[in-house]
């Protein structure tokens, strides 16, 4: 049976703050600029979710599209949409909310719901036009 890959795109706004508690307000602008804002920001975030499986023969389908949008949506989506990533969603606390750390959040929540048989392949989050991360899972996509 084919191995296909299957791609699902989700747009979210969020704001976030990155800094140290303990470092004062110029160091923080050094090191995370302007998303060390202390009066937060937003950003306009694009993720898209990959997953991987064989094709279904009765359906034609990977996974029921509309089921990889469900996961993103209610994993994701619903959790973090127009909230701030620092203060007001769960799974997010105590995580440094850099594009990279957000990542690999978003993989250890879509992961574990997806059907048998069908892998979560690549989590790719755009933070802003110019800059965006790649998350292959913890096995780094050498599979
Ligand atoms: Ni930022």
């Amino acid at each position: 049976m084919p191995t296909v890959r299957v791609t699902r795109r989700a747009h979210f706004c969020s704001a976030h703050r990155l800094f140290h508690d303990e470092w004062s307000d110029e160091k923080n602008r050094e090191v995370f600029g302007d998303c060390s804002n202390p009066h937060w920001h937003g950003h306009n975030y694009v993720l898209d979710v990959t997953v991987e499986g064989p094709v279904d023969p009765e359906t034609g389908f990977v996974m029921d599209l509309k089921a990889v949008k469900g996961a993103i949506d209610e994993r994701v989506v619903r959790d973090v949409d127009h909230r701030n990533l620092n203060l007001e969603v769960a799974w997010m606390r105590g995580i440094r909310p850099s594009t990279e750390n957000f990542a690999v959040a978003v993989w250890d929540r879509i992961a574990p719901v997806l059907p048998e048989g069908v892998r979560l392949q690549r989590v790719f989050l755009r933070e802003t036009p110019n800059n965006s991360v790649e998350y292959l899972g913890p096995e780094g996509g050498d599979r």
